[in-house]
């Protein structure tokens, strides 16, 4: 009787932090799967009419997610690479049908901003709206004061450059389809996620499958 209401509790407690908080996320994928040469091969940006609308498992987003900025040494090591080895200052969000997060490397989990399902209102083409995630990347330029303005810049492009190609590789080894796209409102996606003052949207990931 009391395991049963053990259980029931738990569940419950997880049911809730699915809706409304903290999602943990699954280990991600860090071997077997598609070769890299493959995978380079397959990489492409899946057109934007046709995206599909099916859903990514857990285990595909947390790997996705991982791929892009995520912790591969210890403490202080990312599978993308930042000036002066700074902890990464593009930040990712994730827009879901069930809310907006923000990804977390350490721990790997998500945080979340709101329950609210943005993704029709963040991008300049409608058919943006239908996959099931938009990663957004957001610079945050806190993290560069002491480098020149123009030279933060440049470094937050640079490493949209690397996680967006870090995501197209691994949507590609596991077969889900994605596509970067530039034509983003940025004052829609701050207020959308309430950011800081110092905080850039610079463009979003689409990732369906
Ligand atoms: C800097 C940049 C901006 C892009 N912006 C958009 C965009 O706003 N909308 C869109 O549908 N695709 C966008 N794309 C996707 C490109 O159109 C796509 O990468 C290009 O057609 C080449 O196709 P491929 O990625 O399959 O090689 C962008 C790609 C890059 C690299």
């Amino acid at each position: 009787m009391m395991r049963k209401l053990v259980i029931v509790l738990l569940s419950s407690i997880f049911s809730i932090s699915l809706c409304y908080g903290d999602i943990s996320l699954p280990n991600p994928q860090t071997k077997d799967g598609m070769g890299l040469f493959e995978s380079l091969k397959k990489r492409a940006s899946t057109p934007g009419g046709g995206f599909p609308i099916g859903n990514l498992s857990d285990d595909e987003l947390s790997t996705v997610l991982w791929a892009a900025s995520g912790l591969n040494r210890g403490k202080t090591g990312w599978t993308v690479p930042m000036a002066n080895g700074k902890a990464p200052y593009v930040r990712l969000y994730v827009a879901s049908e069930k809310g907006t997060f923000l990804y977390e490397w350490d721990g790997q989990y998500l945080r979340e901003i709101n329950n609210k399902d943005i993704r029709a209102d963040i991008a300049m083409q409608n058919f943006t709206k239908r996959a099931a995630y938009s990663l957004i990347f957001v610079f945050d330029q806190n993290s560069l004061v002491d480098t020149p303005a123009d030279q933060a810049n440049d470094f937050a492009q640079i490493a949209v450059g690397a996680m967006s190609q870090n995501i197209y590789l691994s949507a590609a080894a596991l077969k889900l389809s994605a596509r970067y796209i530039h034509s983003i409102k940025p004052d829609a996606i701050s207020q959308a996620l309430q950011l800081p003052e110092n905080s850039k949207p610079i463009g979003i990931m689409l990732l369906g499958k």
